[in-house]
């Protein structure tokens, strides 16, 4: 079960301290209608107003932030030997992805957040003065409009996470590519919904035209070799829900299970896994069954058995989104 860190989850409970719930119960609704039906680009921005923006940090921040730290911890266990000093987060909304960032990779000195929504980047900076981490309090929050590449400062480590599908679709390509220059690693992450799968494969592919290479989740550069229409790749993430949370959102859980879609890639070459479990591992009686995503078969499914000892043990702690086989372990 994934969890807050206790500064972001004292500095979200303490800018959110005031806020009516029922009014902020009425937000949510639009909210979760607009991301639901769909956002029309054309109209005014998501996060329009100071309650909009507080809705979004009681509902859907917790969950994105919990997507983005499991999507760069994936990338990180690849990248041992990677510890940017520079982040830039892009469509930053009330920051999660920096806060995120931070956390995977203490590592980082200078933070450059890009954001439109001016209440947005107040909520988010008042949040960010309560971090433990410095790179956090002191991140430098730019109002940015994306109309076409992206003017940022070059950085280690680029993050857009949770905005291709605000971009208008013209202007999704010319930003992700923008993403790329003078960085190190990118990681984009977006709902795992099909329709955010398609926008990562469409941004994975860019990518790699640009002569990065993928760290995670695929073990390869190849085409996805999902076939489209019938899956998406997606992973899950489990998050407890604040209290606050339930009362803003009624009718629901005490948890919630965040499904996102991601790709990182990075320049330079690198240690990749062999394969990647795309699917929730289904254990039964002296059985554990993985869908595997492999560099060089494409999918799999995997059928391990008690009989196999070792790597029966490693397949039933092994994850969905988890690198197969392990990377110290059985072969
Ligand atoms: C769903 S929120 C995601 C926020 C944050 N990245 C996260 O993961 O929680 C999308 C964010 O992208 C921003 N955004 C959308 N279109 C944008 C644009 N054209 N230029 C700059 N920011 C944009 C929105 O204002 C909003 O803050």
């Amino acid at each position: 079960m994934a969890e807050l860190p206790g500064d972001l989850s004292a500095a979200l409970d303490e800018a959110l301290s005031r806020a009516d719930s029922g009014t902020l119960s009425r937000s949510v609704q639009k909210l979760m209608h607009q991301y639901r039906d769909g956002f029309d680009p054309a109209e005014r921005m998501v996060l329009g107003s100071a309650t909009d923006v507080a809705a979004y940090a009681a509902y859907r921040m917790p969950a994105t932030y919990a997507a983005v730290v499991a999507a760069l911890e994936r990338s990180a266990e690849l990248m041992p030997g990677f510890s940017p000093r520079t982040h830039v987060d892009v469509g930053a909304g009330t920051g999660a992805a920096v806060w995120a960032a931070a956390e995977v990779w203490p590592s980082i000195e200078e933070t450059t957040v890009l954001e439109q929504a001016p209440e947005a980047i107040a909520f988010g900076r008042r949040l960010a003065e309560r971090s433990d981490s410095p790179a956090v309090r002191d991140a430098r929050w730019r109002r940015t409009v994306i109309s076409g590449p992206v003017r940022k400062p070059a950085a280690d480590l680029v993050t857009m996470t949770y905005v291709l599908g605000e971009l208008p679709p013209g202007v999704r390509a010319d930003a992700v590519r923008s993403l790329a220059a003078d960085s190190e690693m990118v990681v984009l992450v977006e709902p795992g919904t099909p329709a955010g799968y398609e926008r990562v494969v469409e941004a994975r592919d860019l990518l790699v035209e640009l002569g990065l290479s993928v760290v995670a989740p695929c073990p390869h550069d190849r085409a996805c070799p999902i076939p489209r229409g019938e899956d998406w790749c997606h992973f899950a993430e489990r998050l407890n829900r604040t209290a606050l949370h339930r009362r803003i959102k009624v009718g629901t859980l005490g948890f919630e299970d965040e499904k996102f879609s991601y790709v990182a890639a990075a320049r330079g070459d690198r240690s990749r896994a062999a394969g990647r479990v795309v699917r929730r591992p289904v254990q039964r009686k002296g059985m554990v069954s993985l869908r595997v995503c492999t560099e060089a078969d494409g999918l799999l499914d995997a059928t391990v058995s008690k009989r196999q000892g070792e790597v029966y043990r490693a397949a039933r702690k092994t994850d969905w989104g988890d690198p197969w086989p392990p990377a110290q372990g059985p072969n």
